[in-house]
């Protein structure tokens, strides 16, 4: 059971910059990310919020929640939120960043990530499927 969470303005998706990320929209997003986890014979729970604390209350409490692991495209706060970061290193489960666009190949302040250290590992660029090889690493086995 996946828990995956979306960050500040990713409620636009498929109005927002279309050209950047894409004509999916969040409804769209969440619907594939539980057919993908379906396939692969789990669940996801798909959450978004543009507020910083809640991410946090959801990451902290994602292990008695009993998800198995969480998939984060923390937005913009991926750039500044050491509280983000510190809750993503305070607790126990791995976590994969996602990130729709390619991020290193944009502005310089994309270029800095202060939750990827102390994530399981980051995946940038390759549009929604991103959110799909995640899952496939938390549930795909051998
Ligand atoms: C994003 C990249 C961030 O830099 C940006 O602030 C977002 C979306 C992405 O999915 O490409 O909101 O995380």
């Amino acid at each position: 059971m996946i828990l995956i969470l979306n960050g500040p303005n990713l409620n636009m998706l498929g109005k927002r910059e279309p050209q950047v990320y894409g004509n999916t929209t969040l409804e769209d997003l969440e619907a594939l990310c539980e057919d993908w986890a379906g396939d692969l014979g789990s669940s996801a729970t798909c959450r978004q919020s543009n507020f910083e604390g809640q991410l946090l209350e959801w990451i902290q409490n994602a292990s008695e929640e009993g998800f198995t692991g969480i998939v984060i495209n923390p937005g913009a706060l991926t750039h500044y939120s050491y509280a983000l970061r510190d809750a993503i290193s305070s607790q126990t489960l791995p976590v994969i960043e996602v990130h729709i666009s390619n991020v290193d190949a944009r502005e310089a302040f994309r270029h800095v990530s202060v939750t990827a250290p102390v994530c399981k590992g980051k995946i940038s660029g390759l549009g929604v499927l991103g959110y799909k090889l995640a899952l496939e690493y938390f549930l795909g086995g051998e």
